[in-house]
């Protein structure tokens, strides 16, 4: 078994309530941590590091957990580009380009969109994710749908069957028999690759009616929830989630008072390490509203309502085409007035919660060595330098990448 120490940290961002200063973030300064076989074994004083067969030298820079990209759509092919630049001009984005890429990701081959997962994840890891849900939701058959999950599951143990995403173009006249499609053979072939489903719950998409079946019947095959609710307008998704035990209720920008107490008092039993509590997190994806042009969902009212919030991309080729963390850390910040502390919070360990982990988003002995070395002195950087690449080194499953 060897082991790596990486030492001479300025500012250790854990995420371990109640160590160190700077809550939430659990900050310790002149830290070390060592890591042994994929695992953080010791998080201390760099004066008393153990000795290590490997050391890194982080010079004084800052070390936090890699990032938990909790929201993402990777399976596709194509891209948006000219309904992105006609959004820009003035057209407004309605979920109707999600039939578009259907179109595409059906035409392709398994190598293509392998491809394109591959690329996405890599580009996802340089920018400090080391963890990332990928869903499906571009097939829509019950083959396209299977193999989207098939791939997903070649690059991370978080997929999400998304078959629910739009009822496509040849139900458009029966959408009733595409949610008997979706409960019933689709979702067979799709469970055995998915550890959530997701149900897309806004006008023109699924109903509250057809998201609770179908969200039930992802249930009853052992599936955790999570859904897409209240992106384009008010309505049921986030009481849906709430009332379904979800994991996490996903864009959350129209939100009444009823939504957030909602969210606000779930609170769950869980196993956690810490013997901590679980809810139903409201995941705020800024990326969409950026590429939208859209009015940013109201961050401060579910942090001061007390509601567990977790950032994450959305990375999708219609409404939110960025694979990158630290952007959408920078936007909750300057835009959504979140402190640059609750936002690396949210994009660390908020994106762990959303995904019912306890052994990611923190570093505390027995945690995954998920950690990220930034060319910075402190987390503030990340907002503070925006558009810049402050990830200087990350560390996946203890593997320098
Ligand atoms: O989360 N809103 C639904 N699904 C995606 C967008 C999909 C698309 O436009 O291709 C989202 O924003
Ligand atoms: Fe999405």
């Amino acid at each position: 078994m060897s082991s790596l120490l990486v030492d001479n940290i300025g500012e250790l961002v854990t995420n371990v309530a109640g160590s160190g200063v700077g809550a939430p973030l659990g900050i310790r300064r002149r830290a070390a941590v060592l890591v042994e076989d994929g695992e953080v074994a010791w998080v201390g004083p760099a004066a008393d590091a153990p000795a290590a067969d490997r050391r890194i030298d982080a010079a004084g820079a800052a070390v936090l957990p890699g990032f938990v990209d909790s929201h993402a759509h990777l399976v596709f092919a194509g891209d948006r580009a000219a309904e992105f630049a006609a959004r820009m001009a003035g057209e407004p984005y309605t979920g109707g380009g999600i039939r578009t890429t259907v179109g595409a990701t059906r035409a392709a081959s398994d190598g293509e969109l392998r491809a394109t997962v591959r690329r996405l994840r890599a580009e996802a890891l340089r920018q400090g994710t080391t963890t990332i849900e990928i869903k499906s939701g571009y097939g829509l058959t019950v083959a396209d749908e299977a193999r989207s999950l098939r791939i997903a599951a070649e690059f991370s143990a978080e997929t999400t069957f998304l078959g629910a995403h739009v009822v496509p173009a040849e139900y458009a006249a029966r959408p009733d028999d595409y949610v008997s499609l979706v409960c019933g053979p689709m979702l067979a072939a799709a469970a055995p690759h998915a550890r959530w489903i997701d149900v897309f719950c806004e006008r023109g998409a699924f109903d509250a009616d057809h998201a609770r079946a179908i969200l039930a019947c992802g249930q009853a095959l052992g599936l955790g929830v999570r859904v897409h609710a209240n992106q384009l307008g008010p309505g049921p998704g986030v009481q849906l989630g709430v009332d379904l035990g979800a994991a996490s209720v996903d864009h959350c920008t129209h939100l009444t008072d009823a939504d957030v107490d909602a969210l606000a008092s779930t609170r769950f039993d869980c196993m956690c390490a810490d013997g901590g509590h679980t809810t139903t997190v409201a995941t705020l994806l800024p990326g969409a509203e950026f590429s939208t042009r859209s009015p940013y969902p109201d961050a401060r009212r579910l942090l001061d309502a007390g509601v567990t919030v977790a950032l994450a991309t959305d990375c999708n080729p219609g409404s939110s085409y960025t694979s990158s963390m630290p952007f959408c850390i920078a936007l909750a910040v300057r835009e959504m007035r979140m402190t640059p502390a609750e936002a690396v919070w949210a994009a660390t360990a908020g994106g762990a919660r959303a995904l019912r982990r306890d052994d990611i988003g923190v570093l505390r002995p027995g945690a995954r060595a998920d950690l990220i070395i930034l060319d910075a002195p402190s987390h503030l950087h990340l907002a503070y330098r925006p558009g810049v690449p402050l990830v200087r080194q990350v560390l996946h499953n203890g593997v320098p990448r």
